[in-house]
């Protein structure tokens, strides 16, 4: 079992400042999931480093507020416990400075790849600053070609609920539709677009909600990648 556990902390290296409550609540979930979901894995150092290239799959964690996060930094503990995954936090490794990634270094992680999983919160419909930034910067203006018969798989969470994400909801568009411009970026580079994972309606999420999102997430990324 290969590991590339290389970030640095769950909370995005930045100070925790939640409210002690919701990070018990992190706390508890991410030790349930540990505990059923991946009772074979061994917790790494979440100050780990991760070598680069290698793993089968490329996690890119993006949160503009960490230290309000609770629900993705619960995702990401999964993430990072994954086996045969690269987990990388972009507001850990490059702030919110969307000039100054390492290609090389970035670039070097899709060599081995099979598939791309992309976990950040919906927020005005749409991806994370810092994600859009890595997109503009690494992919540039044409893809990577070695991203051609990868997979990509969308996580996010959303405060809207399951039926505001419909047709006949508030929103009358589904979380497929609202990802668009995703689906679209990944047949551009010839990637295969999988039904993403949306947790909805997050808001106040207990110990239960938050372990069964682990669960979920755990599970769709013991699965094989996907191929073209
Ligand atoms: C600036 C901002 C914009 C948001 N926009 C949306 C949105 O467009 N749709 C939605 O369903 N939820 C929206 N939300 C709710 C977030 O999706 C929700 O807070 C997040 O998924 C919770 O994850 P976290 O605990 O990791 O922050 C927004 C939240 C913030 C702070």
């Amino acid at each position: 079992m290969t590991k590339h556990s290389d970030v640095s902390t769950a909370d995005g290296g930045r100070p925790e400042s939640c409210h002690p409550s919701r990070r018990s609540i992190v706390a508890a979930g991410s030790g349930i999931a540990l505990g059923a979901a991946m009772t074979s894995l061994t917790l790494q150092s979440a100050h780990a480093q991760t070598p680069l290239g290698g793993a089968r799959t490329v996690v890119l964690a993006s949160h503009p507020y960490p230290d309000r996060s609770v629900v993705n930094k619960a995702l990401w503990q999964v993430a990072q416990n994954a086996s045969d995954t690269s987990f990388r936090n972009l507001e850990t490794s490059y702030g919110d400075n969307m000039r100054g990634f390492d290609l090389a270094a970035e670039r070097q992680l899709y060599a081995k790849m099979e598939r791309l999983v992309l976990i950040f919160p919906t927020h005005w419909f749409n991806l994370t600053p810092m994600l859009k930034a890595y997109l503009n910067e690494i992919w540039g203006a044409g893809a990577p070609s070695e991203l051609k018969g990868k997979e990509l798989l969308v996580v996010t969470t959303t405060g809207g609920d399951e039926r505001a994400y419909s047709r006949d909801g508030r929103l009358g568009f589904t979380i497929e539709e609202v990802l668009t411009p995703l689906r679209a970026s990944a047949r551009y580079a010839g990637m295969t677009f999988s039904k993403p994972l949306a947790f909805f309606g997050v808001l106040g999420a207990g110990s239960d909600a938050l372990r069964s999102y682990q669960k979920a997430l755990a599970a769709r990324l013991s699965e094989e990648p996907r191929k073209a």
